[in-house]
């Protein structure tokens, strides 16, 4: 496991695009799980700012590791934040794009993203497998949209869970814990003030970290990065 930290948001969204350049660059197909909320959002600009051109798009599936149940025209959707950031500047083929249908009703889109998981990525012991899973953290330790109050749901034996979200009730779609940790890599993405307590519960293995399903991902592969910046960082790089 890797941590990189960098000076701010800017600067992870640069150190990120190019890693991710550096990873699709002569890949014959790459399939990767996007996640949502806000950091994306300056993160996915500069990557179709400054790469629009210079990756191959063609090649690149987008999935999503979570979204909510949310018609894709709602200021709540993860597609939609992903289009209008990304997904809108770069010329990528629609049968490329996978989206959760979130105006679907929840269990049933569950099952249906489920199988198409399954008929879409390679699989090996069962488990279809991600090329990269891109994964965002809460600063209640949540990961993907598994939370520590339905954290039973990370180890679901299914591919995608109904969860709901602690506060609000939003219903949200989510991959499990065996589909995060089967990718052959995942990076966090995590940045601001607002996570650098449960960054350091879980880097220093405090009491209770394992309440946090993002303490839980722990890729087979072993190639797990975190991209931080110095504000989500705060409280372990002065430790070290
Ligand atoms: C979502 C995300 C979620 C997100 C974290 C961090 O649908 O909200 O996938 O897991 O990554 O909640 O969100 P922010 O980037 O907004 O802090």
């Amino acid at each position: 496991m890797e941590i990189r930290i960098l000076e701010d948001k800017n600067a992870v969204a640069k150190a990120f695009a190019s890693h991710f350049a550096n990873i699709v660059r002569d890949q014959l197909s790459f399939n990767v799980a996007l996640s949502g909320g806000s950091t994306p959002k300056v993160i996915f600009d500069l990557l179709a700012d400054k790469y629009a051109d210079t990756i191959d798009w063609s090649m690149i599936h987008f999935y999503w590791g979570d979204e909510r149940c949310v018609p894709p025209t709602d200021d709540q959707s993860n597609y939609k934040m992903t289009k209008v950031h990304l997904l809108s500047k770069i010329d990528i083929p629609k049968d490329n794009i996978h989206r959760v249908l979130g105006e679907n009703t929840p269990r049933e889109e569950a099952k249906r993203y489920s199988d198409l998981l399954r008929t879409h990525l390679r699989q090996e012991d069962g488990i279809p497998r991600f090329d990269l899973v891109i994964l965002g953290m809460g600063d209640d330790g949540h990961t993907a949209s598994i939370f520590p109050h339905e954290i039973d749901l990370w180890s679901d034996a299914k591919s995608c869970v109904v969860a709901t979200h602690p506060e609000s009730g939003q219903k949200r779609v989510s991959i499990t814990g065996n589909i995060i940790n089967a990718a052959e890599e995942v990076i966090f993405l995590v940045t601001g003030d607002n996570k650098a307590e449960k960054v350091k519960d879980i880097h220093t293995k405090a009491e209770g970290y394992k309440q946090y399903p993002a303490s839980l991902v722990n890729p087979e592969s072993g190639q797990l990065t975190w991209f931080l910046d110095k504000a989500a960082a705060s409280q372990i790089y002065k430790i070290n």
